[in-house]
């Protein structure tokens, strides 16, 4: 594991920015494999700077996302779906064909999860996945406890979940309940993977994954065998590292 220590968030998002520039000028077909939430504003900010500029193109990439809330469609503003549209695919040029999210509103759940697993198959894994990490451990929406060799699957989000993502709702009570997400083992299948972690709030969690026991109890750890992953971290965010 290589562990990029920076001065703060900005710093953070550009050099998470930066791997992903170098990623598809690498391969200009790269598979990512992306995340939502507060952390990755950023980089999908520089990002879309970059292309407006000139010197990035998505026509030939193809993303995927990690997780999508159960029953919000495509439509509604919370969802996974409608987050990535407006902070990153609308202002970039990338077919819509070519982004992925699970389907929260399948009516088959079970279904959708194993189709969601041949999607990743078909467009030949993900190259590069963005990470971020939940203050409980968790990646993705996999939550403490979730086996490590689960695949795509439906979660019951934790308390602590819905309490942090409760500032996207109009009330705590909105927050979904359940959401389908990549598996841990899904996950680790990932060529290369870049787990971006900013604030004092995530300060234990990053603490338990560079230092702690490889634990089911905290998902993160399981991060720890992968071949290819780097963190890149706030100064707030490393508080804790010895
Ligand atoms: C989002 C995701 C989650 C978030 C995590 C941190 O797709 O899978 O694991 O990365 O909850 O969220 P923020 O960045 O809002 O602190």
């Amino acid at each position: 594991m290589k562990i990029m220590k920076v001065d703060h968030y900005e710093e953070m998002s550009q050099e998470a920015a930066k791997l992903v520039k170098e990623k598809i000028k690498a391969n200009p077909k790269a598979t990512l494999g992306l995340a939502t939430g507060g952390t990755p504003v950023g980089m999908y900010e520089q990002l879309i700077k970059e292309y407006k500029e000139g010197s990035l193109s998505f026509r030939h990439v193809k993303t995927i996302n990690l997780d999508e809330y159960v029953g919000l469609t495509a439509g509604d503003e919370n969802s996974y779906r409608a987050y990535m549209n407006n902070l990153f695919f609308k202002h970039i040029d990338i077919p819509n064909e070519s982004t992925f999210l699970p389907n929260g509103d399948a009516d088959d759940l079970q279904k959708e999860c194993e189709y969601y697993e041949e999607t990743i198959k078909s467009i030949g894994g993900v190259d590069l996945q963005i990470l971020g990490i939940g203050g409980n451990g968790h990646i993705a929406f996999n939550e403490p406890g979730t086996p490590f060799t689960s695949r795509t699957h439906v979660v019951k989000l934790a308390s602590a979940t819905r309490e942090a993502n409760a500032r996207y709702f109009d009330d705590e009570e909105d927050v979904p309940e359940y959401a389908v997400t990549m598996g841990i083992e899904t996950i680790l299948e990932s060529k290369e993977i870049v787990l971006l972690a900013s604030g004092e709030n995530k300060a234990e969690a990053l603490r338990e994954l560079v230092e702690g026991e490889k634990d089911e109890a905290n998902p993160s750890t399981a991060l720890q065998g992968h071949p290819n992953l780097t963190i890149i971290a706030d100064r707030q965010a490393c508080k804790k590292l010895g």
